[in-house]
């Protein structure tokens, strides 16, 4: 039987493929930023307020919201004040929204940006260390919900990301730490001049950003070459959840909160070194080198009295992790990051046992 119908050939919807998210270190980006449509509005950290007056003006912001917010307020409902914000100010489709403040910030405006009128463009001016070099780059956006970290969401590539290191300079010292731990986490995945570097650097006087100016540079490009490899990650882009998968169990077992997300992430990257010594065989002076590091700059070394079972526990419990069991990142050598799946729980528990 021929119809009409069945000699049609199959269809396709293509994606867009002309998405483009620029990563512009220091430099220019006011004007950047203005160029990019015809209104522009900033959202901004409202702890950011003497930045914000510079800003603002600077980009031509036709209207502010300074949002207040931290990691217990990246929520759904926080997303519908900015909703509310946008609604009223009268946003349309080609409003820009500017993004400035830390991950937690840039994560949730991301991602109101993503679905308001189903998706408008935005661009992200990150002001933590973390943002800079990590949260803000690579689309990833969304929130937290009751049952668990960052489970709503959605990829939506900002237009610009701009990084400028002067805003680390009122940046808090805990904060600071808290960055360290993605600049070490991409050091060890990635190696050459930043693992090198590394181990020179103090953390920069009150108000100074010192000598990690290029730091910040390089850990920001090592973040855009591993999205720009796999930006669904399925593939590379894992590699970033070196020192995490224990990280964020850590942070969920003794609350947010005791721990920073870096601090976590520091002593989860070495468990994971310690495993990468017994099932990849690195060498054993790796973690010595990062030890030292984080002691300099201040890094807990130790942990915090956890027990065993609940760790397991959670670090079992995702999804993925049930259906496929859980994987790690671990290094076979600095720059040599590979998956690994059958890490068995007393090596975990041994590599713990010697942190505390
Ligand atoms: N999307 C991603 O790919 C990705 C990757 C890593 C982390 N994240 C997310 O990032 C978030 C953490 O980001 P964060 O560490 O930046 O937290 P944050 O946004 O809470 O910022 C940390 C603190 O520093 C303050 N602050 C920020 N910039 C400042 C400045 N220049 N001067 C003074 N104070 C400043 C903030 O007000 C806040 O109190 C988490 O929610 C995490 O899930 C996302
Ligand atoms: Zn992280």
């Amino acid at each position: 039987m021929m119809d009409n119908t069945s000699q049609k050939p199959d269809m396709v919807i293509q994606s867009r493929q002309d998405t483009r998210s620029r990563v512009v270190i220091g430099g220019q980006w006011a004007e950047l930023l203005a160029s990019l449509g015809p209104r522009l509005l900033l959202v901004a950290d409202a702890r950011l307020d003497p930045w914000i007056e510079v800003v603002g003006p600077a980009i031509g912001a036709q209207s502010v919201l300074r949002l207040p917010i931290s990691e217990a307020q990246k929520t759904l409902a926080t997303v519908q004040q900015v909703y509310a914000w946008l609604g009223g100010v009268g946003a349309t489709r080609d409003t820009v929204v500017v993004a400035m403040g830390g991950g937690v910030l840039t994560d949730l405006v991301g991602y109101a940006a993503a679905t308001y009128l189903r998706g408008i463009t935005w661009a992200a001016l990150p002001t933590s260390l973390l943002a800079q070099v990590d949260a803000a780059i690579g689309g990833k956006v969304g929130v937290n919900t009751d049952w668990g970290k960052n489970l709503v969401g959605a990829f939506h590539l900002p237009a610009v990301v701009a990084v400028d290191s002067q805003f680390l300079t009122t940046l808090p010292r805990r904060e600071w730490r808290t960055g360290l731990g993605e600049v070490m986490k991409s050091a060890l995945i990635h190696g050459g001049w930043l693992y090198e570097r590394l181990g020179h650097l103090e953390l920069p006087p009150p108000g100074e950003v010192g000598e990690w100016e290029p730091v910040v540079a390089e850990t920001a490009s090592i973040k855009v070459e591993v999205v720009n490899r796999d930006l669904y990650e399925d593939g590379p882009r894992m590699f970033l959840n070196f020192g995490h998968t224990v990280g964020h169990a850590l942070e969920n077992l003794l609350g947010y909160g005791v721990l920073t997300h870096g601090e976590a992430v520091g002593l989860g990257s070495l468990v994971a070194l310690r495993l990468s010594e017994e099932y990849l065989h690195l060498s054993p002076q790796v973690r010595e080198t990062v030890r030292r590091w984080m002691a300099s700059w201040g890094l807990p070394l130790t942990l915090p009295r956890v027990d065993f079972e609940e760790l397991w526990e959670r670090l079992t419990r995702d999804k993925k992790a049930r259906v496929r069991g859980l994987t790690w990142v671990l290094l076979h050598e600095v720059g040599a990051p590979r998956l690994v799946q059958d890490v068995r729980p007393e090596s975990v528990q041994r590599a713990l046992a010697e942190l505390s």
